[in-house]
């Protein structure tokens, strides 16, 4: 057995971040505002700037994220957010939390992302069953790649719905020239460590170009303060970044343009490779779109077979994910359209090593490692 390679390297980051991070964690500490310190405020300036967008407000983590923006738009009972079935739980979880029904909706087979037609039948059945409000649609960037929003936008505007973009896995993405955090009426990422653009420990964001809904979130991440600390306008949550996290992610944000270079070029790379191979289907990117290959998923028959032998060369690789929201024991009972895209994924699909550090000796051993169990 070959020795193992790491599935994402973040120690490597950190070497190349070198005494910067240091010295800006340092300050954190020493400035002693270790919740929604300046260096938070600093942060949502330079994340709003970067994303073209007119607001970004931080909390404690992208499930947060996508929660309070359901908040502000009094998103609840009665309401129906339309998620698609091939996501990571968080998508959907938000939507029960919020007090509403997720209706499930399948993906497309190539760029994994959520069906624009599967969509317009899930409006249509919900509208002719009559006992749900369409409010929301939740399109989610799955493995780094903007949704179809040039579908999707026009579909949303026609039907009165909002369009809440889950952008965790796929925040700085670009669509026709907008990056995901300027597309539809709000954003929102998270900063789990392992994401693109990770802290240190949990963290999250909002974005949006609407006034009021900025000022609602700010007041949501805190309890639903008012205009005084201690006067509750709202039932919120307590959902802040802390100032330690702002500070790794100032310095994160510096070098993450390269990074999603560094990503786009490796991906361009195993996908070249693996046209040699006809068993095995690499992940296209829509024209006009740019990923930030958040994962690399190739779809695969036998699976299990594929991954053994990968890991016997040393090569770890993920499923995301073996089994569709629709069928989950948590939510299987929510309404959902036929989804049999996202149940043929979910067997096939098998992420493999990606981040910015894998040098190309390492490439190289896992493009002969997938060539070899292609066979
Ligand atoms: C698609 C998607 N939505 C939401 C989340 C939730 O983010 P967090 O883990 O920061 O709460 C994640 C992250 O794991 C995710 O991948």
């Amino acid at each position: 057995m070959s020795h193992s390679i790491p599935f994402i390297d973040l120690q490597a980051q950190r070497w190349r971040l070198g005494a910067s991070l240091e010295v800006a964690i340092q300050k954190a500490v020493e400035g002693g505002q270790w919740i929604l310190g300046p260096q938070v405020a600093q942060l949502e300036r330079e994340l709003a700037q970067w994303a073209g967008v007119k607001h970004a407000i931080a909390c404690a983590n992208g499930t947060d994220a996508l929660l309070l923006v359901l908040r502000a738009w009094g998103v609840g009972p009665g309401d129906a957010v339309f998620v698609p079935a091939f996501t990571f739980a968080a998508s959907a979880e938000v939507v029960v939390l919020a007090g509403a029904v997720p209706v499930f909706v399948d993906v497309l087979p190539d760029t994994f992302n959520i069906d624009p037609v599967s969509l317009e039948a899930a409006i249509a059945m919900v509208k002719k069953d009559g006992a749900l409000k369409p409010k929301v649609v939740m399109p989610v960037d799955l493995f780094g790649q903007p949704a179809d929003y040039r579908s999707l936008t026009p579909i949303a505007k026609r039907e009165g719905l909002k369009l809440l973009c889950d952008t965790a896995q796929g925040f700085g993405g670009v669509m026709d020239g907008k990056r995901t955090g300027s597309i539809g009426d709000a954003a929102a990422t998270s900063f789990f460590p392992a994401k693109p653009l990770g802290c240190y420990g949990d963290g999250g964001a909002c974005f949006t170009n609407d006034d009021a809904l900025k000022d609602k979130l700010l007041s949501l991440r805190m309890h639903g303060q008012g205009s005084d600390r201690y006067e509750h306008v709202a039932i919120g949550l307590n959902s802040r970044l802390d100032t330690i996290q702002a500070a790794i992610l100032i310095e994160k944000l510096k070098i993450f343009d390269d990074e999603i270079e560094t990503r786009n070029a490796i991906a361009r790379r195993y996908s070249e490779a693996f046209a040699a191979s006809n068993r095995i289907k690499t992940p296209p990117v829509m024209e006009g779109a740019l990923s930030i290959w958040a994962s690399y998923t190739l779809q695969v028959a036998n699976r299990s077979e594929f991954q053994l032998k990968l890991k016997s060369a040393g090569i770890p690789t993920m499923v995301y994910y073996p089994i569709p929201l629709s069928r989950q024991p948590a939510y299987a009972h929510y309404p959902s359209v036929p989804t049999p895209v996202s149940e043929a994924l979910s067997g096939q699909v098998l992420s493999l090593p990606m981040h910015p550090y894998l040098d190309e000796a390492t490439q190289d051993r896992i493009i002969a490692a997938v060539l070899a169990a292609a066979g």
